[in-house]
C-alpha cells in the first residue's frame, strides 16, 4: 500500500503563532506563519501539529504527541489559518512543529449548485477550508448540525451558509428536498462513534432518498493519526474496495463503498 514517491509533499517544518483572534464564545482562531510548502494546502489536507517546548513531550506526553489540525483558511503565502478550543492556552510567538500536507484535497463535482453538509456529535471545523471557494463560485451551501455539533456558534461563519439544526431524532425540516437537491455531500462526525454515526447518517439518508448514487455523499474521517505515512493501519478502514487509510487515501471516503458496521 506503502507507494514510493506518495509522501514527496509532506514535510516536517517549523511555524509560529503570529496572531490570535477569539472568534465565538468556545472557539479561537489562531494565524500560523509557516512554511511555504504548507500555503498550497487545499480543503481536505491536514496538518499534525506539536508544540515545540522544553519539556512539552515530558509534561504533556501521550502516545498522540501530535493533534491533527485542518486548516479553515489560508491567508497569504505563508499564513494558514487553524480553529482550536478557546479553552487551550495558546501564545502569540509560539513555536509548533508541523507536519504536513497530510492527505487527499476534498473532489468536488465540475458543476456543484448545491452542497450540503452535515455535522454530527463533532464542530464543523475540519469542512470550513472548502467554503470560501464554493462560494466564489455561486455554490449554495447548507450545514445541519446534529447532536451536540448544535452547541457550535455559528456566528462568524460567512453569513450566505445556511445552518439547520436537526431534531433530537437527527430529522430536520425539508429534509427531503435538502437531500434531493444537494449535488454532494460531506457528513463530519466525531471520532468516537463514528463508524455508527456515519451509518445513522446513511440510514436517514436511505429512508428519504430511493437511490443514493456512487460520489454523492463522502464521509470525512478526523482520527488522530499516529504516523500519517501508511505505516501503523490505526486508521484502516473497510471498504468494497479492500482495506483504506484516512492518512493516505482520506479524509473523504464515498460513504456507499465503506462497511459502516463495527
Ligand atoms: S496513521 Fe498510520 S497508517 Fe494511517
Amino acid at each position: 500500500m506503502l507507494q514510493g514517491g506518495q509522501f514527496d509533499n509532506m514535510k516536517d517544518t517549523q511555524a509560529y503563532i503570529e496572531r490570535i483572534r477569539r472568534v465565538s464564545r468556545d472557539y479561537q482562531r489562531l494565524e500560523l506563519a509557516v512554511d511555504k510548502s504548507l500555503s498550497s494546502m487545499l480543503a481536505g489536507q491536514a496538518v499534525l501539529a506539536r508544540r515545540i517546548e522544553k519539556d512539552y513531550e515530558i509534561q504533556h506526553w501521550n502516545p498522540y504527541l501530535r493533534e491533527l489540525w485542518f486548516p479553515v483558511e489560508i491567508l497569504n503565502s505563508n499564513i494558514i489559518v487553524v480553529e482550536v478550543p478557546a479553552a487551550t492556552s495558546y501564545q502569540p510567538g509560539q513555536l509548533l512543529s508541523l507536519l504536513g500536507p497530510i492527505g487527499k484535497p476534498f473532489k468536488f463535482r465540475r458543476k456543484l449548485r448545491n452542497v450540503l453538509l452535515i455535522v454530527y456529535d463533532t464542530p464543523p471545523t475540519s469542512l470550513l477550508m472548502m467554503l470560501p471557494a464554493l462560494l466564489a463560485n455561486d455554490a449554495s451551501v447548507t450545514m445541519v448540525l446534529m447532536g451536540t455539533a448544535c452547541q457550535y456558534d455559528t456566528g462568524h461563519l460567512p453569513e450566505e451558509i445556511e445552518i439547520l439544526h436537526a431534531e433530537e431524532d437527527l430529522s430536520w425540516q425539508d429534509m427531503v428536498m435538502t437531500l434531493g437537491w444537494a449535488d454532494q455531500v460531506f457528513v463530519l462526525v466525531g471520532p468516537s462513534k463514528e463508524l455508527s454515526n456515519f451509518a445513522d447518517v446513511m440510514r436517514l439518508v436511505r429512508e428519504r432518498r430511493n437511490d443514493v448514487p456512487a460520489n454523492y455523499i463522502f464521509g470525512v474521517f478526523q482520527r488522530q493519526l499516529p504516523c500519517a505515512v501508511g505505516a501503523c493501519y490505526v486508521c484502516m478502514l473497510r471498504s468494497n474496495a479492500g482495506a483504506k487509510l484516512q492518512c493516505v487515501d482520506g479524509p473523504a471516503f464515498d460513504l456507499t463503498t465503506l462497511h459502516l458496521e463495527n
